[in-house]
């Protein structure tokens, strides 16, 4: 039996439109579960689960990894096989939720070997997890080249080890003939690929 843990961190989850990214993962979800009905899904709503509102800073420098969370976090990973992630781009990057996340399971020596040891000498220690990312963002493709929220979660991802199948990214959510649209709509064209993508992962 295989385990997937489910990540939600998009801050528009309750928009009264809904959300694109989170629609894209309960349908992921949905599908997944129908192919594999002896996996466990593990949710983790960044939204809620304190790990995504404490940021690192320099008066909780010692605690943050040192308080258990980073350990408990660390520990599903190592202990679950997949990893689905839904994040929007949120001003030129993956929403502070999820950074918060990664910043307490980004640990040398614990998910990765020390990444000081040279170009390309470090290595993951997540390799039992497979990830896939569905993300979304308001401008088209290519509109800010210098942003790529999707780029480093896969390189981030591919760091510590885990193998990271083809990202979704739907696009253009914020674009005129876009916008009026509800999630399920913004989704609409990306579904097929959103339900294939289940069939091999
Ligand atoms: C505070 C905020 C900042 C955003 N920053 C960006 C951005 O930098 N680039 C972009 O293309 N879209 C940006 N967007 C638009 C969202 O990425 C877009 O609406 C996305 O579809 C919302 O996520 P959802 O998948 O949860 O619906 C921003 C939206 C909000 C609310």
């Amino acid at each position: 039996m295989k385990k997937v843990l489910y990540i939600y961190a998009s801050p528009l989850m309750t928009n009264p439109k809904g959300s694109s990214c989170t629609e894209a993962l309960n349908l992921f979800k949905k599908e997944y579960e129908k192919l594999n009905p002896t996996h466990e899904s593990i949710i983790l709503d960044l939204n809620k689960d304190p790990i995504g509102q404490a940021s690192l800073t320099a008066h909780n420098f010692e605690a943050f990894f040192n308080c258990g969370k980073s350990d408990k976090h660390i520990q599903q990973l190592k202990s679950i096989d997949k990893v689905v992630i839904a994040s929007p781009m949120i001003n030129f990057n993956y929403p502070s939720t999820l950074k918060n996340y990664l910043d307490r399971i980004l640990v040398a020596n614990k998910t990765f070997k020390y990444k000081y040891d040279g170009k390309g000498e470090s290595e993951g220690l997540l390799k039992n997890l497979k990830v896939q990312l569905l993300m979304s963002q308001g401008a088209t493709l290519g509109w800010y080249p210098f942003a790529s929220h999707v780029d480093t979660l896969v390189g981030t991802w591919k760091f510590v080890g885990a193998k990271v199948t083809k990202p979704i990214l739907i696009h253009g959510t914020k674009i005129p003939e876009n916008i009026q649209k509800n999630s399920q709509e913004q989704i609409k064209n990306h579904k097929e690929k959103i339900i294939e993508a289940t069939k091999t992962f």
